[in-house]
């Protein structure tokens, strides 16, 4: 990580690079800084000079921050996991392929906003002409730790089986991801700790010091302080780097640990409709993978830090009873499901690993699921 020295008065600019072997595949960098969207429109011109740029954002976001990028035409998705779907997947195409006409460039998407934006309009940056730039400038915590780094994108799509979570979709870079940490101070308290759930499943699967640093600062990190969120941010973005750099398709296992609370987690974020944030299904699923460590054996008791810390941060740890034949339905929908169950199982703080479950331990995960429903 590079850290460039104070510049306008912001904060010193932490630079996380993305490098891949594959010569033709582009690297990028991760900026944070808190205050750097006040000037967003000279560092898209310095990152793509002479591009045409086209925000995709929500009302909402666009509201509070959109003013940074006015001038630039936009497209505007309504807030909320719902509309990651295919009708507004297509209407931001349409919106783009209107601009774009007769444009001799490609135009630079700018996703402006958190995960669901960021895979939305990163997907339809993919899509475009076969793929035109896109940077992602994330502006919810979860989206600044995780989804904006990587290049995992998509939509959630319907099936005669219900919406299946980010079905459809591509892996396809950014050509840079640009975090202001400052941009948080609006974002509601229930988002704030559903991206926290994000942060702590990085520190289990790879980082006990963090680990015990979010124990440490649990009121602090519930303000959203920016001084100290700042290199929490850094940190989460650093491991995800370099897992995305071991293993950028998702083929070797590496991106697959990602995925710890997540089986669990996208089981119960679709049974209830959506109605959970994406981070608190995570956080929930987290305690269930806990939970199946310990059945099998394989978890060391400090494991038991992660329930106490989740709860302290105000995440579902246990939720109101939803129907098992839902729960177990989108369990075995879920696309990581391939010859038997897949789970990522943690041994203990900073060590996690990818195990296979035979069918028969389905009845197991049902018990898992069962006994956290109240
Ligand atoms: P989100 O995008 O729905 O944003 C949450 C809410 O916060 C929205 O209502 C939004 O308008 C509002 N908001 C955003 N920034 C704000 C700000 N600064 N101030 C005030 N309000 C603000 O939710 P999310 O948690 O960011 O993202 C969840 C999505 O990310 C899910 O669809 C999930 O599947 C996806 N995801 C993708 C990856 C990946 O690798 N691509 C990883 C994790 C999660
Ligand atoms: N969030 C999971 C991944 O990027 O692979």
């Amino acid at each position: 990580m590079m850290v460039y020295p104070l510049f306008n008065g912001l904060s010193a600019m932490k630079s996380i690079s993305i490098k891949f072997k594959e010569p033709r595949q582009k690297g990028y960098q991760v900026l944070i800084q808190a205050g750097q969207i006040s000037r967003i429109q000279a560092s898209l011109k310095h990152l793509h000079p002479g591009a045409s740029a086209f925000v995709i954002s929500s009302p909402r976001v666009y509201g509070l921050w959109g003013k940074a990028l006015k001038g630039f035409p936009k497209h505007l998705v309504p807030d909320g996991e719902q509309h990651k779907n295919f009708a507004e997947f297509h209407k931001a195409l349409k919106a783009l392929a209107a601009f774009g006409r007769g444009a001799d460039r490609k135009p630079l998407v700018v996703a402006l906003g958190g995960g669901v934006i960021g895979d939305l309009a990163g997907f339809v940056a993919a899509s475009y002409k076969r793929g035109v730039p896109f940077v992602q400038v994330p502006t919810t915590l979860l989206s600044m730790v995780d989804s904006s780094v990587g290049g995992k994108l998509g939509i959630d799509f319907d099936t005669p089986q219900g919406r299946i979570k980010n079905l459809v979709g591509a892996f396809y870079q950014p050509s840079a991801v640009l975090i202001d940490p400052a941009v948080l101070k609006t974002l509601p308290q229930r988002e704030l700790a559903a991206g926290l759930a994000e942060v702590v499943k990085t520190a289990v699967l790879f980082d006990r010091p963090l680990f015990g640093r979010l124990e440490a600062s649990v009121p602090a990190l519930l303000k959203g302080d920016a001084r100290l969120l700042e290199p929490v941010i850094a940190a989460c973005v650093a491991h995800k780097a370099k897992t995305v750099m071991k293993d950028e398709f998702d083929l070797r296992g590496a991106r697959a640990l990602l995925n710890l609370g997540h089986t669990f987690g996208h089981a119960v974020e679709a049974a209830s409709k959506f109605k959970l944030l994406h981070g608190e299904a995570v956080a929930f699923g987290l305690c269930c993978a806990v939970d199946l460590s310990a059945r099998l054996g394989l978890a060391d008791p400090e494991l038991m830090r992660v329930e106490d810390l989740l709860l302290r941060l105000g995440l579902p740890t246990s939720l109101k009873a939803l129907p098992m034949k839902a729960v177990m339905a989108a369990l075995s929908q879920d696309k990581k499901f391939e010859k038997g169950m897949r789970f990522v199982v943690p041994k203990r703080l900073g060590l996690s690993v990818l195990l296979p479950l035979p069918p028969k331990h389905k009845a197991l995960v049902e018990a898992i699921f069962k006994a956290r429903f109240r």
